[in-house]
């Protein structure tokens, strides 16, 4: 029998809503509000009125029960709610994995992106129900709802990949991402102020 640091969890099925962004049986659900992202978009000044207004939802993600431990492969439905702060996306923090480890995406709804940056280069995958989106080992990764709906995607990563936030706040991410007409465009990356 192999030897496990943590014994692995039983077989599960789990479905999950394109539709409500929802997983059941569920695990943790974390929301993120606009007075939850300080510092996320260039306009600083902007985002606390927004916060001391109505404090939107920026995101939600509603984990499945399969916990991030290592040998596991937990998901995550992550859904970003339209709108923008002086022009620039509704997004989520971003992250870089401290265990280099890949991940995949799967669009279930609406129309976004990731962003990707591993320090030096920028990577832009478009995202729309039925792509996979992969991220490489070592390359940090924020998604944006670049559309009027809420963009819903899936994520399956590395149980022991972990979450470093910290990365992103000191690197940047290479670019930010703005409304464009009905579409976008992607400008160098300023920082928040
Ligand atoms: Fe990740």
């Amino acid at each position: 029998m192999t030897a496990y640091a943590i014994p692995p969890i039983d077989p599960l099925r789990i479905s999950f809503s394109a539709a409500h962004g929802t997983m059941t049986p569920e695990g943790p659900l974390l929301t993120r509000r606009m007075s939850d992202v300080a510092g996320l978009f260039a306009d600083e000044d902007a985002r606390r009125r927004a916060a001391d207004g109505d404090d939107p939802v920026v995101y939600t993600v509603a984990a499945s029960p399969v916990p991030e431990a290592a040998g596991e492969l937990p998901q995550s439905l992550t859904t970003i709610l339209p709108g923008a702060v002086s022009g620039e996306f509704h997004m989520t923090k971003g992250h870089m994995h401290p265990d280099p480890q890949g991940e995949i995406y799967l669009g279930l709804s609406g129309r976004g992106g990731v962003l990707m940056y591993d320090g030096t280069r920028t990577e832009w995958i478009e995202m729309e129900p039925g792509m996979i989106g992969y991220i490489p080992p070592g390359w940090a990764h924020r998604s944006v709802n670049v559309g009027d709906e809420p963009y819903r995607f899936l994520a399956v990563y590395p149980g022991s990949a972990g979450h470093d936030y910290g990365w992103v706040v000191e690197h940047g991410m290479g670019r930010r991402v703005y409304r464009d007409g009905a579409s976008y465009t992607l400008a160098p990356f300023s920082a928040a102020g």
